[in-house]
């Protein structure tokens, strides 16, 4: 194997191969612009994978007989950056606004369903979770679904085991001392907040139908890295799986489009929602 790979090991055609497969299996749009995004990426699999170059990875996928290869390359392309209470203008309005209409509405039954649609290592779903039980509601029947495409990335989200640099990121201190248990140099999610919230793989680009309904819907930062077409069709299933009167909260770069005929756009704070009608 050479020291080094040069750029050059890539081709032209095999370029257009590598955009198509990581586009079909994940919906991400990578353009000419995002070579070096590839390759830096991409290498490393090369390399452990003991193949010559980013032509030699292409031919493997092309057989399509080595699992393992096929599922690294989605992964390495993905994005997973994520944080507790990631923006915080969101959750604010979660707190303010969207749950006490909720609760009102729900003081009978006192059931709530939310979702996290693009979950990464799961600190959004469980900065849900904490939110929820910081508003009194313990003895509600509360489900946090949270999903996504990576399956390795939800081994981490179900563990719920972060790095000291991890809570550090956007955890007030006094919810750390209260919903985390110090494991070694690592702090893991309680139980209690864990039994509400279940992980499970799924691509956005399915149908959606038998997931919902849900209350809240949370697809932060995801859409970004779709194209138009599957954006609008993402948009349309997810609005589909609220309750009349339910909540989609998108991340600070994304839209619903014209898809308002469905989903009603509220400002709260410094953000906005979508709301079903
Ligand atoms: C940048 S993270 C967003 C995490 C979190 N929502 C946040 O805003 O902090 C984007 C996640 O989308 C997931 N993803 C990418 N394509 C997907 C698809 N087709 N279906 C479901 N999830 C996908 C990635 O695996 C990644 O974990």
């Amino acid at each position: 194997m050479p020291e080094t790979i040069s750029s050059a090991s890539l081709g032209a055609d095999n370029y257009v191969f590598l955009t198509d497969y990581i586009h079909k299996e994940s919906g991400i749009v990578l353009d000419e612009s995002k070579r070096y995004l590839i390759e830096s990426r991409l290498l490393p699999i090369v390399r452990q994978s003991q193949l010559d170059s980013l032509d030699g990875l292409c031919a493997v996928l092309r057989t399509r007989g080595n699992v393992k290869i096929q599922r690294q390359v989605v992964e390495a392309m993905t994005t997973h950056e994520t944080l507790f209470f990631r923006d915080v203008a969101p959750f604010d309005a979660l707190r303010t606004e969207i749950l006490p209409a909720l609760i009102e509405q729900r003081k009978v039954f006192r059931t709530l369903r939310l979702w996290s649609a693009a979950a990464s290592s799961g600190q959004e779903a469980y900065s849900l979770a904490m939110l929820l039980l910081e508003m009194g509601l313990e003895g509600w029947n509360i489900q946090i679904l949270g999903t996504d495409l990576s399956e390795s990335i939800l081994e981490r989200a179900r563990e719920g085991k972060y790095k000291q640099n991890e809570v550090n990121r956007g955890l007030p201190a006094h919810y750390l001392v209260k919903y985390f248990d110090r494991k070694g140099l690592d702090w893991q999610i309680k139980d209690h907040v864990r039994r509400i919230v279940r992980f499970e793989q799924f691509d956005l680009r399915q149908s959606m139908r038998a997931k919902g309904p849900f209350d809240v819907i949370f697809c932060r930062n995801c859409l970004i890295y779709f194209d138009m077409p599957t954006r609008k069709s993402i948009l349309s299933e997810l609005s589909g799986t609220l309750f009349t009167g339910g909540s989609l909260v998108l991340g600070g770069t994304e839209s619903t489009l014209n898809l308002d005929d469905r989903l009603r756009r509220v400002v709260a704070g410094r953000t906005v929602y979508y709301q079903a009608v």
